[in-house]
């Protein structure tokens, strides 16, 4: 067991697993002013001001902090791509001279090139590279990421990203990955967009969970890939194999999918730039958790996520990087933070709350991930600074 004391502040996140991650006040950080924290290898066993720490821990090795650190649970990145060879460095110069995304990808560009890339790169070139990525989020004080399969769009290529993220599990034990299937990402040219799906649900899905490949199934619902009616389909059969659900809703377009996604009980409705007001109380009034991704609006050029609107009708909102090759080529969570309060006015709890609480909540993990708190994962990071919003007011440091 070991001990840091004298901790300018400590964030234990607790009125906000009170308030479920909704309503938040700046206040609901729960701040601890000179505290002290007791762990151990898995679990913390205590918190509180140093002056209170119990007599049965005071002869712990302890590090003194000297109140100049601040300690916040280790951060959540909820949303991404992380698994995919090639680059669209090209695209993106076309992107900025005047084309749009959707008609890049109309030509067969956009989500395909990462698919021919992905498709023809060895399992350990994959695994290399999201390697590296993963440690760059690290360095940004993510210690939980979610990755998505998706740059495969056949059986093969599919499960082999997905082992990577096993792989990525094994070599950085430092690190949690939740694994999702994302088969449907888009719509592949070489086969039929029927047989294409009857592969997802009787051979793909079945075998990611035979071999417990993934957590969760996500779907990407809006105009030229999957439809509401097909994504239901999908989303359904994934449940009845015992994965939890997730959707890209309401991206490009407005198709009702955040509604989808509190009518299935899926742990999130991501993107959401086009949710309409039905799809806001629909989500508001669910346990689904609403996650944003404004550094896709960012790299878009798109209206950011009505955020206020969602937080004020009680929604739980999660902020994430959505890092992939097309739409948001980040993995600065902590920039995604500073763009969350300039351009979609949330508070220091509301933000606070998306990269921890409410993104442990996006992944199934709000029991041991998210708060600083007896029985939770001793997963934190001690910052170099002594209060937590110096975390997103310095821009993509
Ligand atoms: O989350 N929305 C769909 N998929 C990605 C973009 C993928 C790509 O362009 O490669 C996203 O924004
Ligand atoms: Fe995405």
């Amino acid at each position: 067991m070991k001990a840091f004391i004298h901790a300018a502040k400590i964030y234990t996140g607790e009125a906000i697993i009170n308030k479920e991650g909704r309503m938040l006040k700046p206040a609901d950080v729960s701040a601890i002013a000179d505290g002290a924290i007791v762990f151990d290898e898995k679990k913390i066993h205590w918190v509180g001001t140093t002056k209170e720490l119990p007599k049965k821990f005071q002869k712990l090795k302890a590090t003194h902090l000297k109140n100049k650190n601040a300690i916040i649970p280790g951060l959540i990145d909820s949303h991404t791509h992380l698994v995919f060879a090639g680059s669209r460095a090209q695209e993106f110069a076309r992107r900025c001279a005047g084309a749009t995304y959707q008609e890049i990808a109309n030509e067969g560009g956009g989500i395909l090139t990462t698919v021919n890339a992905t498709r023809a790169a060895k399992f350990e070139e994959l695994f290399e590279s999201a390697l590296k990525r993963a440690l760059i989020a690290y360095r940004h004080g993510v210690r939980t990421i979610e990755c998505k399969s998706g740059y495969g769009l056949d059986h093969e290529t599919e499960i082999k990203c997905l082992k990577v993220v096993a792989a990525l599990k094994q070599a950085l034990p430092q690190m949690t990955f939740i694994s999702t299937y994302l088969g449907a990402h888009a719509i592949p040219i070489d086969q039929k967009r029927s047989q294409y799906i009857d592969e997802m649900l009787h051979k793909t899905l079945p075998a990611v969970k035979k071999a417990r490949l993934a957590d969760i199934c996500d779907v990407f619902i809006d105009e030229g890939y999957y439809s509401l009616a097909e994504g239901e389909r999908i989303l359904r059969t994934a449940k009845k194999l015992g994965l939890h659900t997730k959707i890209h809703a309401d991206e490009l377009t407005n198709s009702e999918s955040a509604r989808l996604a509190a009518k299935l009980h899926s742990l999130s409705a991501d993107h959401l730039l086009k949710i309409s007001e039905k799809g806001i109380a629909a989500l508001a009034k669910s346990d689904t958790v609403a996650t944003l991704l404004p550094g896709t609006a960012f790299y878009l050029k798109e209206k950011y996520a009505p955020a206020r609107a969602l937080l004020d009708a009680g929604a739980c909102v999660a902020v994430a990087t959505d890092f992939n090759p097309g739409s948001c080529y980040s993995l600065n969570l902590p920039l995604m933070m500073n763009l969350s309060a300039l351009y979609m006015h949330m508070n220091s709890a509301e933000i606070f709350a998306s990269v921890t609480y409410s993104a442990a909540k996006s992944l199934g993990l709000q029991e041991t991930k998210g708060a600083l708190l007896p029985g939770y994962d001793s997963d934190f990071i001690v910052l170099p600074y002594d209060h937590f919003e110096e975390m997103y007011y310095r821009m993509g440091w």
